[in-house]
């Protein structure tokens, strides 16, 4: 077994608060791109699309993208062992809280209870008009852009750019940053803040960071304690196999 790798088991046993933070790599393998990288989405589509002003200016032509990208696509997607693995180390009492920027539900599909979510969540609509929230299961998506029974219209319930991140996500995701002893990030580059800004507030209390991702990221470097360099499916399993050979 790798050393670095038995570290990471033996942090997260001996942790009194871990917390999970995880980016686009932990859903790569339930077959969603990341947004950045060689075929991130990014390179398919303009971000500007879910830019807050352009989607008030031509809400058709923002919600055409939208729908391709979150609902076409992410839809069908099933969590994967690496959710998998985060929701079992959250039953047995390892992992306390996931703070996601995923807006794909894929860990509360996998069974994680604690979620918060930094991004929001594409399974929800939001009306801009009376605020009334709707499962995007219940709306029709046939004509773009959808309309609430208000006549409002309806955007999903994740934050665009230029949107600020929601309560209580935002608070609690902070009070996890600066509670736990251990922060696990997963499939992240680091380059989107304000989560960007956690592993390096958990270092500052003084918490263990491990990183799993196959590649360096902004966090490697300067604030990544332990780095498992792999596929967040093949290191989570990797790394609940290490625990169950640490547990006496
Ligand atoms: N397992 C783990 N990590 C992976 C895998 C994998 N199989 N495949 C790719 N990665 C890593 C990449 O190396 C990269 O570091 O996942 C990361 C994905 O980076 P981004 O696409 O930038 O995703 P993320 O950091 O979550 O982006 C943050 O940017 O556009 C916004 O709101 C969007 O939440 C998103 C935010």
């Amino acid at each position: 077994m790798p050393d670095n790798l038995a570290d990471a088991a033996r942090a997260l046993l001996d942790s009194r608060h871990a917390v999970a933070v995880t980016g686009a790599g932990v859903s790569v393998e339930s077959g969603i791109p990341t947004f950045r990288g060689p075929d991130g989405i990014w390179s398919r589509y303009d971000p500007a699309s879910i830019e807050l002003g352009f989607f008030l200016t031509d809400p058709r032509a923002s919600w055409l993208v939208i729908k391709e990208i979150f609902y076409d696509f992410f839809g069908k997607a099933e969590p994967n062992a690496a959710h998998a693995v985060l929701a079992d180390l959250e039953t047995a009492g390892v992992i306390r809280e996931v703070v996601t920027q995923n807006i794909d539900n894929l860990h509360q599909a996998a069974g994680s209870r604690v979620v918060w979510e930094f991004h929001g969540n594409s399974q929800q609509l939001v009306c801009l008009g009376c605020r009334a929230r709707r499962p995007v299961d219940e709306v029709s998506l046939e004509s773009l852009p959808p309309l609430c029974a208000c006549g409002g219209l309806f955007k999903p319930d994740f934050i665009f750019f230029g949107e600020g991140i929601p309560e209580p996500a935002r608070s609690r995701s902070f009070k996890a940053a600066e509670d736990c002893d251990v922060m696990l990030v997963i499939g992240s580059t680091g380059e989107v803040a304000p989560a960007s800004m956690l592993p390096g507030l958990a270092k500052q209390t003084g918490a263990t960071v491990i990183e799993i991702n196959p590649e360096p990221s902004l966090f490697t470097d300067a604030t990544t304690d332990i780095f498992l360099q792999g596929k967040a499916t093949e290191m989570m399993t990797a790394l609940a196999a290490a625990m169950e050979d640490s547990t006496p």
